[in-house]
């Protein structure tokens, strides 16, 4: 996507998929969540979820304010937004269209500064760098995943590699930019969906809780704090944000060109074709999902999964170019909707079949998705 030749496509993914493990493996997991979840959920509309947080943990920097979080939002949305109504236009591929309807003029405006942003983010982060790591010797990929002094953010292993000559300035822009746009609003949106599908599903929300206390009580310490060995434990979860993503993917279709001549069965999809994946859609195949809409998390119970070809469920794309983020953004929902959980009931307001989709790179409902918040009576702090 905004991927360009600053770095070659595989080292640029190789370097990428080296942040994201990092990020899982330290201790960064933590300020996903933080300050406090339950003020930001009581604060902000539902669709401002997740807007300081990915910067925090990826970046090392925190955003001033919502306000910061909202702007780079709405520019992003914009720029989805002329991305989609491009596609939708075939006469708008060519660029020299693009450009004599004025539309390319008003796409840079949009990008420009959203550029800006991610270059002062990266400046910010490589004084604070420079000034930490005196020595590049000290910062190997082992003391990222293991010093727990000091906590380093996904940037700093793009800067390492910028301090080492492996990636110039531009290729680290684009990266960040991939991060920001990838990781931002899709997690977001998949948070709001599995609220608003517990909400009508109490059952499954006294599971979840039965089994975050089951979890709770296997800590040989009551007083340690839950860490990612406890989220790998929370199978039930697991099960729900997968039929979850299911009903909702976040990216609700990806785009392919055919690079050569390709047989669909019998049919023939010349090269140069452009193919669009509808994930949104494929995901509710009745042949394979039975009464698509119910909502049933048992459907990812390993004997059924077993069954499926692996390509019937693919909120995260499949092959070559698949989300390095996965892992991360499960790890993401389970610390947020634990931290829910752990605090609230979460009851319905918004009907699923009151939901209008509006037309987008990600999956968007033309009004908010309201759900309310009960507090659990006791003591969950823990
Ligand atoms: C529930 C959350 C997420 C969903 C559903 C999701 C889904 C996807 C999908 C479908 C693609 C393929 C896009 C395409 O082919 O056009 C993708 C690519 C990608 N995702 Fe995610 N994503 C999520 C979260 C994240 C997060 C948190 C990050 C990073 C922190 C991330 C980083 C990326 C990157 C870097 C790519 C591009 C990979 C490449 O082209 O080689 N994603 N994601």
């Amino acid at each position: 996507m905004v991927r360009g030749n600053a770095i070659s496509k595989q080292k640029g993914r190789t370097i990428a998929s080296n942040v994201l493990h990092a990020a899982i493996a330290s201790p960064l997991v933590d300020p996903v969540i933080s300050p406090n979840p339950f003020a930001m959920l009581a604060n902000a509309p539902m669709d401002q979820l997740d807007g300081p947080e990915i910067n925090e943990t990826a970046m090392g920097i925190k955003l001033d304010s919502m306000t910061m979080a909202n702007e780079y939002r709405s520019r992003i949305e914009g720029i989805g937004t002329m991305l989609l109504e491009r596609l939708m236009n075939p006469w708008l591929f060519e660029d020299f269209n693009y450009k004599l309807t004025g539309l390319q003029a008003k796409f840079n405006k949009l990008l420009q500064p959203v550029h800006a942003f991610t270059r002062s983010i990266i400046q910010q982060r490589r004084e604070l760098f420079h000034q930490n790591v005196r020595n590049l010797g000290d910062f190997s990929e082992e003391n990222i995943y293991t010093n727990i002094k000091q906590r380093y953010a996904m940037l700093d292993t793009l800067l390492a590699a910028e301090a080492k000559e492996q990636i110039d300035e531009e290729g680290i822009r684009e990266e960040v930019d991939t991060f920001m746009f990838e990781g931002h609003d899709t997690t977001s949106a998949a948070i709001i969906f599995t609220l608003l599908l517990i909400a009508h599903s109490p059952e499954v929300q006294e599971r979840l809780y039965d089994e975050l206390q089951q979890v709770a009580l296997s800590r040989t310490n009551p007083e340690e704090e839950f860490s990612q060995r406890y989220y790998n434990e929370l199978k039930y979860m697991d099960m729900v944000l997968k039929e979850s993503l299911r009903l909702y993917p976040p990216v609700p279709f990806i785009s392919r060109n055919i690079s050569e001549d390709t047989y669909f069965g019998d049919r023939l999809v010349p090269k140069d074709t452009l193919f669009n994946v509808h994930i949104f859609d494929l995901h509710r195949d009745p042949a394979v999902f039975p009464d698509p809409e119910r909502f049933d998390p048992d459907r990812f119970l390993p004997e059924n999964v077993e069954r499926r070809s692996p390509y019937a469920y693919v909120p995260f794309s499949a092959g070559p170019r698949n989300c390095i983020g996965q892992r991360f953004a499960i790890l993401e929902l389970k610390t947020v909707l634990t931290a829910i959980l752990k605090n609230f009931r979460v009851l319905p307001v918004t009907k699923r079949e009151e939901i209008i989709f509006v037309a987008d790179l990600i999956l968007r409902t033309k009004d908010p998705i309201m759900v309310k918040f009960e507090h659990r009576p006791g003591d969950h702090s823990n």
